[in-house]
């Protein structure tokens, strides 16, 4: 299962970001933190920094470790538990959500590189009196027995069908000069970064291709 392009490049920015640090390292070439370390003698941080975003429509400013991730700071500082955390390490999508309108797996992103951004978690999708689309069709084809994956999975649904009405192609995706068609694999190849360990995977199909044709 081939994760969305974005969560792809993030990943392997990561791992070159780490590779480059660790030769650094080895090397010798320490940087200016570690330069005050060794004249101190002490270790340096973790230093707090100050954040501003938009959280579901309202205007948030943090006081944050810059080491929290920006799913650890929903969940730990602002009791937005909806978003999940399964693997947190990039690898389940439990934890996706929006930013800016793009999915991301916010166990791998740092809260504080998310000046001045606009975040949608499930807490801004629908209220239970008044259901998005999206949920609705996960509670009518039963799209999910425990649960815990379910947040990750419609806020990774939604953005699916925004990504499809706006042509922004998959490894599946063919021809680009004609509409992409809402295929079982289509969604299968875009969702495929949304882990379900309950195995809903059927019902969840059912569910976003209803939208999509509802929408189309
Ligand atoms: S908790 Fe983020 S991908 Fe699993
Ligand atoms: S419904 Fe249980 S992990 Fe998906």
């Amino acid at each position: 299962m081939a994760p969305p392009i974005e969560f792809e490049i993030c990943r392997r920015t990561l791992l070159v970001g780490t590779a480059v640090s660790a030769a650094a390292a080895a090397a010798g070439l320490t940087g200016p933190a570690n330069a005050q370390t060794a004249r101190n003698g002490l270790p340096v941080g973790p230093q707090r920094m100050s954040v501003s975003l938009k959280i579901n429509g309202a205007q948030r400013t943090l006081e944050l470790d810059n080491r929290t991730t920006l799913l650890d700071a929903l969940r730990e500082t602002m009791q937005l538990t909806g978003t999940k955390k399964g693997c947190d390490h990039g690898q389940c999508g439990a934890c996706t959500l929006t930013v800016n309108g793009r999915r991301v797996n916010s166990c791998l992103s740092l809260a504080v590189m998310h000046e001045g951004d606009e975040v949608t978690t499930i807490e801004g999708i629908g209220t239970p009196g008044d259901l998005d689309p999206m949920q609705a069709a996960f509670v009518e084809h039963d799209g999910f027995q425990c649960g815990y994956c379910t947040p990750g999975q419609i806020c990774s649904a939604k953005a699916v069908i925004e990504e499809i009405r706006a042509g922004i192609p998959s490894h599946v995706t063919g021809d680009l000069t004609v509409p992409i068609k809402v295929t079982d694999e289509e969604i299968r190849e875009r969702m495929s970064g949304n882990i379900c360990r309950c195995g809903a995977y059927s019902n969840i199909l059912a569910a976003i291709t209803q939208v999509a044709e509802e929408r189309s």
